[in-house]
């Protein structure tokens, strides 16, 4: 189970100084304090941007172009669909399709009871499609009960959180 951290200043400034010292740094840092805490807080903005001397704008800039960055603690779990050639060759669209009638979560739609289902374009797992990612782990030649099982698994931790 992912263990994310509720934000803390400190562990935030130790993951911004671990890297200050890469050549562009600034993305990894804010991967993994997203990795770390589920999401990026603004008031990381200040502290990334005091440690490698830019502005918060240019901070800022780069945390609100990438559509993978979260800039708010996540409401629950989110399982990440590929919907991308190889998976919707094998069936990915069908059960995208079905599963929305048979749960009412739209995906893409924001959280619904906890858990949002969000669209991926390859996870690299095309040969055992259709695939789903969660918790870290992917989940390969989805069936619908393999879907609604994860969904229900989501559910239940997000509701735990
Ligand atoms: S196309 Fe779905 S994992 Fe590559």
């Amino acid at each position: 189970m992912e263990t994310q951290l509720s934000w803390d200043e400190s562990r935030a400034q130790d993951i911004i100084a671990s890297k200050t010292g890469l050549e562009g740094p600034l993305l990894p840092i804010l991967h993994e304090l997203q990795e770390t805490f589920g999401y990026v807080d603004a008031r990381a903005v200040g502290l990334i941007a005091g440690a490698l001397n830019v502005s918060r704008a240019e901070v800022f800039g780069t945390l609100s172009f990438y559509k993978d960055f979260k800039r708010q603690k996540p409401l629950g779990r989110t399982i990440k669909l590929c919907r991308a050639e190889a998976c919707q060759a094998r069936g990915a669209e069908d059960l995208a399709e079905r599963f929305e009638q048979a749960t009412g979560c739209r995906i893409d739609g924001g959280f619904h009871g906890g858990v949002e289902v969000e669209t991926v374009y390859c996870l690299g797992n095309c040969a055992l499609g259709p695939n789903a990612l969660y918790d870290g782990e992917i989940f390969g030649a989805l069936t619908d009960e393999a879907l609604a099982a994860l969904h229900a698994r989501a559910a239940r931790e997000g509701a735990a959180r």
